[in-house]
């Protein structure tokens, strides 16, 4: 799928006060400064659509982008984050939860995890808590360019592993690199048919 244009709409801390809920929707999740913000940017091939920063924390509110006046794409806050203030992060993790479990246009949201890392118990029990909810969510790898190419095969194994043991069926992955722009196309192929059906 081609993108033509991509616009910033608005940012709200109040999931209510998000544009009325009538286009489909895909949100970006992930623990700060795994990448959600730039990877929106190369989804949508505009490099500064979606602010980013080398400082986690950067992404503070519920960002909606509306893709060729058709459908939204969604940056959020990073869970995780431990330097902020507890009541910062409890802000944050509500307005996260709440977006998440009443957002009624939301069709799927992605969970990006550092190729880099293996399984955190902190993605994993966020996985957990949108399966209990029945919220559709799909595995996003991010920073692959980090890594040789082998190296990631091996990760994203490890990681199927590790979520095979807790998951009888697994979710999509994809392994993606905003500095390279690489594995675009999968994931614009999956909004596409969500889209269409
Ligand atoms: P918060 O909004 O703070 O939660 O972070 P985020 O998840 O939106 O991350 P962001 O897109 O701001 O990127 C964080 C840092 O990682 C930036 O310095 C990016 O340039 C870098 N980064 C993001 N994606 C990639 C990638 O695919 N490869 C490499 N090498 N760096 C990346
Ligand atoms: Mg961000």
């Amino acid at each position: 799928m081609k993108v033509q244009e991509a616009k910033y709409v608005m940012s709200n801390s109040d999931y209510e006060k998000c544009p009325e809920p009538t286009l489909p929707e895909y949100a970006f999740i992930g623990r700060s400064n795994v990448g959600k913000s730039s990877l929106i940017n190369m989804l949508t091939g505009k490099k500064a659509l979606a602010k980013t920063s080398q400082q986690p924390g950067k992404t503070q509110m519920i960002n909606h982008f509306i893709i060729d006046d058709t459908w939204y794409l969604v940056d959020l806050p990073g869970y995780g984050y431990a330097k902020v203030s507890k009541v910062e992060r409890d802000k944050w993790e509500k307005m996260i939860h709440d977006y998440l479990h009443y957002r009624e246009n939301l069709i799927c949201t992605f969970v990006l995890v550092d190729v880099r890392h293996s399984a955190m118990a902190v993605d994993l029990e966020f996985m957990a808590a949108l399966g209990e909810a029945g919220i559709p969510f799909e595995i996003i790898f991010t920073k692959a360019d980090k890594l040789k190419p082998g190296q990631v095969a091996n990760q994203v194994e490890a990681y199927k592993r590790k979520m095979g043991e807790i998951w009888e069926e697994l979710p999509e992955m994809y392994v993606t690199s905003a500095e390279k722009n690489e594995g675009r196309e999968p994931v614009l192929a999956a909004i596409e048919t969500y889209n269409q059906s």
